[in-house]
């Protein structure tokens, strides 16, 4: 990006100055808070481009493993881990000790909802107040969690600013939302733009300055409200459209017509409608989240966010769908739910990741074990599964002897290490919510699609 932007143009106090250059010349050090599924990427990524990287964890689990040259998370491979480890590029820590010697520091903790399904941003309070102990002149922080516009001017500057340090001048603060998505192979964070938005005209030149070293596109925005709504709304949008779909797919099943036939048929036009496809409810940790963020900030606001609502309502609604299609493939053969053997293939929330939070899955099945099925479970990714009321279960072994002794087999994550052919041949009925076996012919048994 070109950093020549107006802003640029103001002077630089001497913290801001000794900052852009070890920015621009290549010695910035680089704190990453949290090391899950954003902050670990997010950690290999910068060190692969020369950055040195400290990365800090409060599970003590997570930071042996890496020590240990493991990684936990999919998209990072353990050579990788290793290669920065060894190279002295990354290292990995459980006390926030020397996060004085950073020159930036992002912050990536969870945001999740708390019981009553309100924003939970305790995490990154705690992160904060770690950060503010140990705050210096010179020092960048950038929030990437996902949360509801003004967390970062409301909350977090307050908590810095008692250190008596002045933002803009002395210290600098972002937003900046992460947008990765684990096991997209199109897109990582190298190619995917990158949104920024300071406290002031200098807090976004230093953090569009530090991302810009290892990112190709890189987006300057005039607030971190504008980038924190960006971010909600690119999910609110993904939310609202799998609503849709999901409706549109129990609008097909009455009107007796091929869901998956429909959405392909009108995604032929090439301009003006996007292909979103229906599915046994939402999951992982952001969509059936970031929304209801919003929905609660505007709540405070006396204003009703109505399609965030309506959206969550026929979403949540998907795993009872997914139910009843069971309950009457069963009844084609004269069949209870009770004491029926019930195979779920696929309880990931998403194919060819090994992430179970929040997935579907785990609903349908708990409401089939609710009713009284005799469950069991495939997934190549996730060998054991704990449900959260329920027993523990494991993985069986897919072969032609598990297929055709289940009365019904449920696809609920369509992983491509699963091997389709098979459980279309051997299997007496299927409940398929992905349109996993479209490709295969002739079928044994009876395919009811979502
Ligand atoms: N997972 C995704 O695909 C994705 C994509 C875009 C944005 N996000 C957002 O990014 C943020 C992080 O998500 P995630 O999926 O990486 O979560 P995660 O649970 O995988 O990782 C967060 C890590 O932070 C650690 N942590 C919690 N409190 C801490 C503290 N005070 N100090 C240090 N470490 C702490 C946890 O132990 C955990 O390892 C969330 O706001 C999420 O909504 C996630």
């Amino acid at each position: 990006m070109n950093l020549e932007t107006p802003t640029s143009t103001a002077a630089l106090t001497d913290a801001g100055d000794g900052l852009l250059r070890r920015i621009q010349g290549g010695g910035v050090r680089v704190g990453i808070i949290g090391q899950g599924y954003v902050g670990l990427p997010l950690a290999m990524t910068m060190a692969e481009a020369g950055l040195d990287v400290t990365g800090y964890d409060i599970d003590e689990g997570k930071i042996t493993s890496l020590a240990e040259g493991r990684s936990y998370i999919d998209d990072v491979s353990d050579e990788v881990l290793q290669t920065h480890m060894q190279s002295g590029r990354f290292r990995a820590r459980s006390s926030f000790d020397d996060l004085a010697d950073m020159d930036a520091i992002s912050i990536c903790v969870p945001t999740p909802l708390s019981k009553t399904r309100d924003p939970d941003i305790s995490f990154i309070l705690a992160a904060a107040r770690e950060v503010a102990e140990r705050l210096r002149p010179g020092q960048l922080i950038v929030l990437e969690s996902t949360t509801y516009p003004g967390t970062t001017d409301e909350l977090l500057l307050p908590v810095f600013e008692e250190r008596g340090l002045a933002v803009g001048r002395d210290f600098f603060l972002c937003f900046s939302p992460e947008r990765v998505d684990p096991g997209n192979l199109a897109f990582d964070i190298h190619n995917t733009p990158r949104l920024v938005g300071g406290i002031t005209d200098a807090c976004t030149r230093f953090g569009c300055a530090l991302y810009s070293t290892f990112l190709s596109t890189v987006v300057p925005m005039s607030s971190t409200r504008a980038a924190e709504m960006a971010k909600l709304l690119e999910n609110t949008f993904r939310a609202v459209n799998i609503g849709l779909v999901n409706e549109v797919a129990l609008m097909c099943r009455k009107l007796g017509l091929d869901t998956w036939e429909v959405i392909d048929a009108a995604a032929t036009k090439p301009f003006g409608f996007m292909k979103f496809y229906p599915g046994p409810g939402l999951g992982g940790h952001c969509i059936p989240v970031d929304p209801h963020y919003l929905s609660w900030i505007l709540k405070t606001l006396n204003y009703r966010a109505r399609f965030i609502e309506l959206a969550a309502e026929v979403n949540t609604s998907m795993p009872a769908h997914v139910v009843d299609l069971v309950s009457e493939s069963l009844n084609e053969d004269s069949k209870s739910v009770r004491g029926s053997r019930v195979l779920i293939l696929g309880v990931t929330y998403k194919a060819n990741v090994s992430d179970t939070r929040e997935s579907p899955a785990l609903d349908v099945i708990q409401l089939l074990l609710a009713r009284g099925a005799d469950i069991h479970y495939h997934d190549p990714y996730v060998p054991h599964l704990q449900l959260v009321a329920g027993p523990a279960l494991d993985s069986c072994p897919l072969d032609a002897e598990l297929l055709s002794s289940s009365d019904c087999v449920v696809v609920t994550a369509d992983h491509k290490a699963i091997d389709w052919d098979l459980v279309a041949h051997e299997s007496k009925a299927i409940v398929d919510c992905r349109n996993a076996l479209a490709g295969v012919e002739s079928p044994a048994g009876r395919i009811h699609k979502l």
